[in-house]
């Protein structure tokens, strides 16, 4: 008998609980091993659930029991978490979690941790929700080397652009829906200004480089500054606004950011919209693969926090191989500065700016826009911002 004990009865913890219950015969047929939901770690009482009767306050109790082997650990933010993971897997029990603040900042240690104790730290459900994204990367895709990842990495934010472009929803009323929803982070902050999709960005650049970079290091930005004319010239290029957590490896060094772009109708993540996630791979070998489903919400990210558990009953049989990354260099990451794509310029309508700017021009409503012949850089685009001057309303990166 296998006890797990789960750490936060929230959205995602609620959720694994049902999973594991509701697959439960299914689960512990493919895995020929029987288990058991021995412990629920939660501030608050739950006296109408069926799982009440588990709920403990005290992590100790979970610590000091020898027969819990697996944690889930579904609390989100860094504090305790952090610290009730590294205390779980010192005592030599495997921990899995839904919490890419905690993996993108701590990740080197607690996988360093889980190896020298002889156990696994695994976060499937940190990255695309219910996508499986982390085994395939690590698994599926090891004879490729991994050239760029590009990823609709926050289920919210693509829940609200899609909301303001489909429905002219307002950008508040589309993250109260969000939240209505269980998509949001506690603090939204963290969605829409970008940080959410960094954490996922740099699990990603970890996975495809072996080294993880502080996801407080890379360029951020958020969606509050989106117009709606902004989407309208959009349209009219045939591309469609999406925040995109973005990484490219060189021969020495790697690109890694967060940015709305203007994505092409030609890329598979034009068409992804409201909470969906989608994570294009482009890799030496195979070329380009998609990974795409629910970014966000209770039972497709419960889906991935059980899809860990399962893996390490399943490997408790055999020695299975810890993950193992080195904390990124200054030097492994890239001059953001130097980073090359063709930008779309808004300006308010102005012939002489128009003669300006290379490229393909459209006008609409007093305003037009341009999108670049060539690629440039980040230093040539904020020279060109500064010489457009008051005309300039918006510039967008194009993926
Ligand atoms: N707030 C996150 C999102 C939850 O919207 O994608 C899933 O990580």
């Amino acid at each position: 008998m296998v006890n797990i004990a789960l750490l936060g009865f929230g959205v995602v913890g609620s959720g694994t609980a049902e999973v594991l219950t509701e697959n439960k015969k299914i689960i512990e047929e493919r895995l020929g091993r029987e288990y058991n939901l021995k412990y629920i770690l939660d501030l608050r009482e739950f006296p109408d659930s069926p799982f009440g009767d588990r709920v403990v306050h005290d992590f100790n109790t979970i610590l000091n029991d020898p027969e819990v082997s697996i944690v889930a650990e579904m609390m989100g933010g860094s504090h305790p978490a952090y610290d009730f993971t590294k205390a779980c897997l010192m005592a030599g029990k495997n921990v899995v979690t839904s919490n890419k603040e905690v993996v993108s900042t701590f990740g080197v240690e607690l996988c360093e941790i889980a190896k020298q104790n002889g156990v696994r730290y695994l976060f499937e459900a940190s990255v695309g929700g219910g996508i499986p994204i982390i085994r395939p990367l690590i698994n599926d895709l090891s004879s490729n080397k991994i050239n760029k990842i590009s990823g609709i990495l926050n289920g919210t934010t693509n829940y609200i652009l899609t909301s303001m472009r489909d429905k002219g929803e307002s950008f508040e009323d589309a993250l109260k829906k969000a939240q209505q929803l269980g998509y949001a982070e506690a603090n939204p902050s963290a969605d829409v200004d970008g940080i959410d999709a960094a954490r996922k960005t740099v699990i990603l650049a970890a996975l495809a480089s072996g080294k993880l970079i502080d996801p407080k290091s890379i360029h951020v930005e958020g969606i509050t500054k989106i117009t709606l004319q902004d989407t309208k010239f959009a349209e009219q290029f045939g591309y469609t606004i999406k925040l995109i957590g973005y990484t490219e490896l060189t021969a020495d060094s790697l690109i890694a950011f967060v940015s709305p772009r203007m994505v092409p109708a030609t890329n598979p993540l034009c068409r992804i919209d409201d909470v969906f996630n989608g994570v294009l791979v482009d890799a030496n070998m195979v070329g380009e693969v998609m990974f795409y489903g629910p970014g966000a919400g209770k039972l497709p990210t419960a889906s991935a926090v059980v899809a860990d558990i399962i893996d390490i009953i399943a490997a408790m049989d055999t020695t299975h191989k810890s993950i193992e990354w080195k904390q990124a260099e200054p030097c492994d990451l890239a001059d953001f500065e130097s980073y090359k794509c063709r930008r779309m310029f808004i300006v308010k309508e102005n012939e002489d700016i128009a003669a300006k700017l290379n490229g393909e021009i459209k006008a609409l409503d007093g305003a037009c826009a341009c999108v670049t012949s060539d690629v440039i850089t980040e230093r040539e685009a904020a020279e060109m911002a500064n010489s457009l001057g008051d005309a300039l309303i918006s510039v967008y990166r194009v993926l």
